[in-house]
């Protein structure tokens, strides 16, 4: 026994910062973005929390499940960095829902909706739960140095969310880790609004772009090969990838050394840039909510980041 999704949700926040505002923030060019990236524009926190989108895309997708949150028997919040040290952000999603089940974090940077996914299934598997909240989400825009234009302009802010219940849905899963404190640190920091700050000395994010790319384009590509043969099922057979939408090079490097075809591929990173752990689980609500997903359908996801950790799966999507 794994699990079935149930229902899913997401929330954004509402000020769009395109790549020409960004390009007056930074020695920087829409040309440069789109052609290097695919981002157009992405969300940033202004007046928005990360308690705020967690608690709206948590309410979102209970109510896609049709599931109160008194029948939640667990509840994963995949982040790197909550709103407090402690609590979790998953307690303080518990509380805003109005939940009593336990709660926990997971910190497997954009890999984390997919970890967590891996850790309900054991839970799942055990028969401990029947019920399980899975909301990921990362303030990506908080912990970046508003002056360095080779990071601040790949990422945004967001959060994604899924309810599971019981259900043989989950096929396969892969994750991965490789111990690496080079390509891409983001240190413990100040987390106070306002949510960026130029000239403000906090520790920020360092990225080594390059190197990040080439273990992005091997995680995915490689995982989601292994992930869609433990399934035992055919790359054809594959009706949605959703990749991690970092940049749309590394998806489509990935895709060349893959056999499905591209307009299977799920891409909304035009929009919202790298949303870290919220990236997956926005797209799979956006491809839910279009009326796309059909009973049967088989979804592959994979997702890369720092740690440097990468994880991929295969789903039946049986809602
Ligand atoms: O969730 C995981 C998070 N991280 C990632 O997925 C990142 C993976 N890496 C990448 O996506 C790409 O490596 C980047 C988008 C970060 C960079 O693209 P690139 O094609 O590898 O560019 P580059 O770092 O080799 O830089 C090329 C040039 C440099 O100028 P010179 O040295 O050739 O004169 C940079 O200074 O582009 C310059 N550059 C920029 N120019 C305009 C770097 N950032 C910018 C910018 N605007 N924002």
């Amino acid at each position: 026994m794994s699990f079935r999704i149930l229902g899913t949700g997401k929330s954004v926040p509402s000020y769009v910062l395109t790549n020409d505002e960004m390009a007056t923030i930074v020695d920087t060019s829409d040309e440069w973005i789109r052609t290097r990236t695919g981002i157009r524009e992405r969300r940033v926190c202004t007046t928005e929390s990360l308690s705020d989108l967690t608690t709206e895309a948590s309410k979102l997708a209970l109510e896609d499940a049709g599931v109160s949150p008194e029948e939640l028997d667990l509840i994963i919040c995949a982040t790197f960095r909550g709103e407090y040290c402690s609590p979790a952000q998953s307690c303080i999603v518990q509380r805003n829902i109005g939940a009593t089940c336990p709660a926990f974090d997971v910190n497997a940077a954009c890999s984390g909706f997919i970890y967590s996914l891996d850790v309900a299934a054991g839970f799942f598997a055990r028969k401990t739960v029947k019920k399980v909240l899975v909301v990921a989400a990362d303030n990506v825009t908080n912990s970046v140095d508003w002056e360095d234009r080779s990071t601040c302009v790949l990422f945004g802010d967001g959060c994604g969310a899924a309810v599971l219940g019981e259900g043989d849905d989950l096929l396969s899963v892969n994750l991965k880790t490789k111990g690496d404190l080079d390509s891409l640190v983001i240190p413990h920091g100040e987390n106070t609004f306002p949510k960026y700050e130029l000239g403000s000395q906090r520790p920020t994010l360092r990225m080594n772009g390059r190197e990040v790319y080439k273990f992005a384009v091997g995680a995915m590509s490689e995982g989601l090969e292994k992930a869609i043969r433990d399934a035992g099922v055919e790359q054809e057979d594959i009706n949605f990838v959703i990749p991690h939408q970092a940049n749309i090079r590394i998806i489509d490097a990935a895709r060349h050394k893959l056999h499905i075809p591209e307009d299977r591929y799920v891409c909304n990173i035009d929009r919202y840039g790298n949303t870290s752990a919220a990236s997956v689980p926005i797209a799979l609500d956006e491809i839910n909510r279009a009326g796309k997903l059909k009973n049967g359908d088989l979804i592959a996801m994979s997702a890369f980041g720092a740690g440097l950790t990468s994880a991929s799966c295969v789903l039946r999507w049986n809602k």
